[in-house]
């Protein structure tokens, strides 16, 4: 059995990995953490949980968490995760981290986008990234994975693979998505409360998403040049569920037929990718681990739609199918 710790494990992502972890028959759970000294029963926090999980909320020292866990799933948010899990790798543990901590390479761009020096810039140029579907073989010898952002999980899966084709072009990529709430996370901002949200649709940060970088990061690499997506996200009243629309220049005359072989052809062996012909919707999705795209050439542009769960396949799903390669698990235990 595999012992494994949650940091910050009140909210929302902790709480969907929980659910998904009590299914895993490698796992057993032995830490969940919080700022909070009260040491309340997890279910006091999560109610889903009452009678599966005899466990308390700790504010734990990072020493008892490396002592008591071989995994670490880090739900914290960025700059507070990265300072608790250099610490945890020192100590030994094996890491899958939710927060955008690591997923960018360079620590001069994360100071840009994120307003604060990284607390561990040395392991940034090395750090993998987690989206099996692309980086699998350097995922399964990793002691620190970089879980993807939701937004990027949804386009990235839906770009990279006709961009290695060289079927679109890597300029002029737009790329339209939107998140429900819980994308947000369970921490109160006005923005977020019902009165605001319920019944109304936004788009925020226009042009400073700091996913932003992270999409060019990973596309980059695939179209083997930079690209400078514009990318606008929007807020939608829903709990969960993500749903992004890109927008590129096909490189030469080709029809939907050809991108959907194209997409089918490469996420021919992934479980957890559904290339379809109808439109992707993000109630075909919730609660799973799956990421269903599809493809239409209209007018001059090639429209390429992908639709996750963004506490699933965007955060605690991909976080588990991250676990399962690391430790050389079948890819689909728990998530299927
Ligand atoms: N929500 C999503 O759809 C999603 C998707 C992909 C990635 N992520 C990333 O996953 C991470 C967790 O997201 P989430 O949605 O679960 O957030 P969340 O619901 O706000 O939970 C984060 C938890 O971390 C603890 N925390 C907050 N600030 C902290 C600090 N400064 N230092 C230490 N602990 C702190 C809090 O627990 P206590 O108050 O009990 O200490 C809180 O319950 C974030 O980095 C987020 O960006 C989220």
């Amino acid at each position: 059995m595999i012992r494994a710790a949650i940091l910050g494990a009140t909210g929302y992502t902790a709480r969907e990995l929980l659910n998904l972890l009590l299914r895993h028959p490698e796992i057993e759970i032995t830490a969940l953490t919080t700022r909070q000294d009260t040491r309340l029963p997890v279910a006091e926090s999560h109610p889903s949980l009452r009678g599966r999980l005899d466990l308390v909320l700790e504010n734990l020292p990072l020493e008892e968490v490396a002592a008591r866990a071989d995994c670490v799933f880090g739900c914290l948010p960025h700059a507070a995760s990265a300072a608790a899990v250099s610490e945890l790798l020192d100590a030994g543990c094996r890491v899958v981290d939710f927060s955008a901590d690591y997923r960018l390479n360079d620590p001069q761009v994360y100071a840009k986008w994120y307003g604060v020096e990284h607390p561990d810039p040395r392991r940034m140029p090395e750090t993998v990234y987690g989206l099996p579907e692309l980086f699998r073989e350097s995922i399964r010898d990793s002691d620190l994975v970089a879980n993807p952002g939701c937004y990027p999980t949804a386009a990235v899966l839906a770009l990279a693979p006709l961009l290695k084709q060289g079927i679109i072009s890597p300029k002029g990529i737009v790329i339209d998505a939107k998140s429900g709430i819980s994308g947000a996370g369970r921490t109160p901002k006005p923005n977020l409360h019902f009165p605001e949200a319920n019944e109304n649709l936004t788009a925020y940060n226009i042009g400073q998403h700091r996913h932003t970088p992270e999409i060019d990061q990973v596309l980059s690499v695939w179209a083997e040049v930079e690209t400078a997506v514009v990318f606008t996200p929007h807020l939608i009243p829903m709990d969960r569920g993500m749903l992004s629309t890109a927008y590129a220049e096909p490189v030469r005359d080709i029809t939907t037929e050809s991108v959907l072989q194209a997409l089918s052809v490469f996420y021919a062996k992934e479980p957890f990718v559904r290339v379809v012909e109808h439109s992707p919707s993000t109630k075909d999705v919730v609660q799973t681990n799956f990421c269903d795209i599809t493809a239409r050439r209209v007018g001059g542009k090639v429209v390429v739609l992908s639709a996750i769960d963004n506490l699933m396949k965007g955060a605690s799903g991909a976080a588990v199918q991250n676990f399962n390669l690391m430790y050389g698990f079948p890819e689909t235990t728990a998530l299927l």
